[in-house]
């Protein structure tokens, strides 16, 4: 007797795709290569202006919303108003790839009056997520086949260097997408934590140990996005590493 075919995949598309830090970068990337594949893009941005020229051939499919990291819920740059006006304007969100993000040279033995360098990338690059991510709970979860992909680092995965502020925000990361997929994965909900070493964008500007051409691309990292959307629950990856430079 043979086995009984496998359920088709019931993977949404075109997806109700939340993308923050989508002004440039990675981000941006993103955001062109969703919707250059059919899906709908709520782009979060802290300047609108910056992404005059995003989708101008693809206006039904793209909401531009202001998104300050940093905002808390009830603020009308916090997650909370991008959310309502996500579901007002398509009726649910299927994914949030989270992108926005700082990075900080301060280092363990910091200077006086640092902290609050330390306190604001913590801010940004964990709690924003955290507080997005809370807010479209629901939504993800009524998708059935809810994603989060997030933007971590392989400075989540290992200290390398002095980089105190950043890897530690970058590691408890890590530790927000475990309790993700933890919390989401009876909904459905699926979680990627994306690892890149060195990506060729702004961040990595003043880098000079790597050339900029030998850098992972903002583009091929999108077309990763692009791929990890497409899979069905019991095939998305949980961790996603990304190396331009053996690491033994
Ligand atoms: N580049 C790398 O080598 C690398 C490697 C591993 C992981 N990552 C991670 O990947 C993510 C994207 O990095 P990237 O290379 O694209 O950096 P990027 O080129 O510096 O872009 C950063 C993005 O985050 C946004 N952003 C920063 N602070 C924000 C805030 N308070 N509220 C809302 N948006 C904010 C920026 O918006 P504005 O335009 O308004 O400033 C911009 O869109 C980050 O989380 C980063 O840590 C990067």
């Amino acid at each position: 007797m043979t086995a009984a075919p496998p359920q088709p995949a019931n993977v949404p598309s075109p997806r109700t795709v939340l993308v923050s830090g989508a002004s440039r970068g990675i981000g941006r990337a993103i955001a062109e290569r969703l919707l250059a594949d059919g899906h709908r893009v709520s782009a979060g941005v802290r300047d609108p202006a910056s992404v005059a020229a995003l989708g101008a051939e693809e206006p039904d499919r793209l909401l531009i919303q202001p998104y300050e990291a940093g905002a808390g819920d009830d603020d009308p740059r916090g997650p909370r108003a991008w959310v309502e006006a996500t579901a007002e304007r398509w009726g649910g969100v299927d994914a949030v790839v989270h992108c926005a993000g700082v990075f900080s040279r301060v280092g363990l033995l910091h200077a006086d009056g640092e902290e609050e360098e330390i306190a604001r990338v913590l801010d940004v690059n964990l709690m924003g997520p955290w507080r997005l991510s809370r807010a479209a709970w629901p939504l993800l979860a009524a998708s059935g086949e809810g994603r989060v992909l997030t933007l971590v680092s392989m400075s989540g995965k290992r200290m390398k260097g002095r980089l105190a502020a950043y890897g530690v925000s970058k590691f408890a990361l890590l530790a927000l997408c475990q309790a993700m997929r933890n919390e989401g994965w009876d909904d459905g909900i699926r979680v990627t934590a994306i690892c890149p070493s060195w990506v060729n964008t702004d961040m990595a500007a003043a880098v000079t140990a790597i050339p900029r051409q030998a850098m992972t691309q903002p583009q091929d990292l999108a077309a990763s996005v692009s791929h990890l959307l497409s899979l069905p629950a019991a095939a998305v990856p949980f961790e996603f590493s990304v190396n331009c430079q053996l690491e033994a």
